[in-house]
């Protein structure tokens, strides 16, 4: 009989469509919290299929930990750098994605939010209405800018760089400038985009939009040097992973008001939102700062989507057929 264990609830279809498989004993943490380490290897012994999610680190004494029946691993997360892929390879065990196109649409959608609400000052205009602080009307109050002409710099120009692109030029009026690894001339044309260096790009853009994996050649992809680049009045919005951005840098440029905002909805010490808790100067501190605590892809649609898939691809492998999703 297969074991399955999950190690958080999530949202259905996942559950019950493993549960409904004959002869699957499916295993889920109860609690809806980050299952403690010496649990999760605990619950994993003698399992065919684990679906983790992005916290879990599935690594050697993940692995030593399940045993050498494990078939696959099922991550419920597009990206899945906490996974040893190397390992896994070496060990035999299948290691799966979930890229549906809902969460693609779903982070696209909450980079175009905050880019919005940074250059219209939404959250700093929210506080002082709660803070009962309003007056009146003023010319001068909470000056923005609008996102009508200015240029959008994408970096990395993968599906969410490219629905940013399509949200950015055709709702708003945006120029597009992208940095990637290669050139999509078919998207320059449609989009009317500017492939560029990342210096250029940095130097260009208005609002800059992180897009990339992470990856040992993407970590600090954006750090002292790159700031110093960047116009005094860009913005820099992360939904991808926060140790592509050097903290400390950023947290440098905001003091020395080198940039004039950022949206970030990923950590570099995830899930502290800060690295260095005992520094006065936290990311919290900045009015200009837009915070979410890695919600860009937390909608019905996108999370549903991810369930429904990770769960294609445990069905998948358990029958003994190919993964929908590998990860790769
Ligand atoms: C993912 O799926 O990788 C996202 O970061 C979750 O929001």
């Amino acid at each position: 009989m297969p074991r399955i264990f999950i190690a958080r609830p999530i949202p259905e279809p996942a559950i019950s469509l493993l549960k409904k498989q004959k002869g699957f004993v499916v295993d889920v943490y109860e609690k809806d919290e980050i299952i403690p380490r010496k649990e999760l290897l605990k619950r994993i012994k003698g399992a065919d299929a684990v679906l983790p999610i992005l916290t879990d680190h599935v690594d050697k004494e993940f692995f030593d930990a399940a045993g050498p029946q494990l078939k696959i691993v099922a991550n419920y997360a597009v990206g899945f750098d906490n996974i040893d892929l190397k390992e896994a390879k070496k060990r035999g065990v299948i290691i799966t994605n979930t890229p549906v196109i809902e969460a693609a649409e779903s982070v696209a959608e909450h980079a175009i939010g905050m880019m919005l609400a940074l250059a219209h000052r939404m959250v700093e205009g929210d506080a002082f209405a709660r803070e009962k602080k309003y007056r009146g009307w003023s010319p001068n109050h909470f000056m923005g800018f609008d996102l009508k002409g200015k240029t959008l710099g994408l970096v990395g120009l993968g599906r969410i760089g490219k629905l940013v692109a399509r949200h950015a030029l055709l709702g708003f009026g945006m120029k597009i400038a992208y940095t990637d690894l290669t050139r999509d001339t078919d998207f320059e044309t449609v989009f009317h985009a500017k492939f560029l260096s990342k210096e250029e790009l940095l130097k260009n853009a208005d609002i800059i939009s992180l897009h990339v994996p992470l990856l040992a050649s993407t970590k600090y992809l954006i750090d002292t040097a790159e700031f110093s680049l960047m116009k005094k009045s860009a913005l820099i919005i992360n939904t991808s992973r926060g140790p592509i951005i050097r903290e400390k840098a950023l947290l440098r440029a905001l003091r020395t008001k080198r940039i004039a905002g950022a949206g970030l909805d990923v950590f570099e010490c995830e899930p502290a939102i800060d690295c260095d808790l005992t520094d006065k100067l936290e990311l919290k501190s900045f009015s200009n700062v837009l915070l979410t605590p890695h919600t860009a892809s937390a909608t019905l649609e996108a999370r549903s989507a991810m369930s429904k898939l990770a769960a294609a691809n445990i069905i998948a492998v358990l029958a003994g057929k190919p993964p929908v999703s590998p990860a790769k």
